[in-house]
């Protein structure tokens, strides 16, 4: 695996390589076998695969967030070799954003970065947004790999591909699972040992709604299972939802949706966990 800080050498590298398909997993790195995963389908698919490891600033909220952010990067440059990926763009805050942080991208996302995720982390999506643009904009891969875990995310970037013509196609890869059902993060790690043993409850509450489509009343659903997400010492749910899958609006009514997801975000401590699960999709 060749790593590269330059923007400009990795271009040299990939222009070298001549035409030939690139598929591309951007990452914050701290790697689990979640993004391995998304590495070995597009190992599978591309001729080509690119990761980037950029703890991007311009999507933190919180300065303390960004500071304790976990990074590995001898750790994580063994597994992407080891996992076979062909190129490591790691680079710094000054090559990605050489004019300063200050975005000036412009891309309709038609509200879907306002609820959810957006309401309880201000501009946190426009810093994604930014950098995935830019991202996209030096590798220019053929696919882009997401994880379904961060199902606003990739909605978002869906829509950022679409709005601005993008010549890209997006791939989900399904949210990878402890044994106990815990979805991987990067986050986990940060997990205190008791405070770990009780984050199955948030897959087992997503598994219940799933059972529960079509039977009891929406809103009953999510106010009981935001009562049983805070029963844990130390656990507190900052939302349990059922939303549409393309709009990701709240649905009041079970048949208001042919593409119904829950999603969740849940203090765990001083960890917060995000996770979902799709409930029906018929089309
Ligand atoms: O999901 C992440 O790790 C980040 O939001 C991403 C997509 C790498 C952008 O920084």
């Amino acid at each position: 695996m060749k790593i590269f800080s330059s923007v400009k050498e990795l271009q040299t590298e990939l222009k070298n390589q001549g035409k030939k398909t690139i598929g591309f997993i951007p990452t914050m790195g701290a790697l689990h076998s979640g993004h391995i995963a998304l590495m070995k389908q597009s190992i599978k698919e591309n001729d080509l695969t690119v990761a980037s490891i950029f703890v991007n600033p311009t999507q933190f909220n919180a300065k303390s967030d960004l500071d304790k952010y976990p990074r590995t990067m001898k750790a994580d440059s063994d597994k992407l070799a080891k996992a076979k990926v062909d190129y490591l763009f790691a680079p710094t805050v000054k090559e990605i954003y050489p004019g300063g942080t200050k975005s000036k991208l412009k891309v309709n996302l038609k509200g879907l970065d306002e609820q959810l995720e957006g309401a309880f982390r201000p501009g946190h999506f426009e810093g994604v947004v930014q950098v995935v643009h830019r991202l996209l904009d030096i590798v220019k891969p053929t696919r882009l790999y997401m994880g379904q875990k961060d199902f606003q995310q990739f909605t978002i970037i869906a829509q950022m591909i679409k709005n601005l013509r993008m010549k890209v196609a997006l791939v989900v890869v399904p949210i990878q699972r402890a044994k106990d059902g815990v979805a991987l993060s990067s986050r986990n790690v940060r997990l205190t040992k008791a405070k770990r043993k009780w984050a199955p409850i948030i897959y087992k509450s997503l598994k219940s709604a799933k059972r529960q489509v079509g039977k009891k009343p929406i809103a009953e659903l999510c106010e009981e299972t935001m009562i049983a997400l805070g029963k844990p010492r130390g656990y507190k749910p900052e939302y349990f939802s059922i939303i549409d899958g393309y709009t990701l609006k709240e649905v009041k009514e079970w048949k208001d949706s042919d593409y119904l997801i829950a999603v969740t975000a849940v203090w765990a401590g001083e960890v917060r966990l995000i996770d979902n699960m799709i409930l029906k999709q018929t089309k």
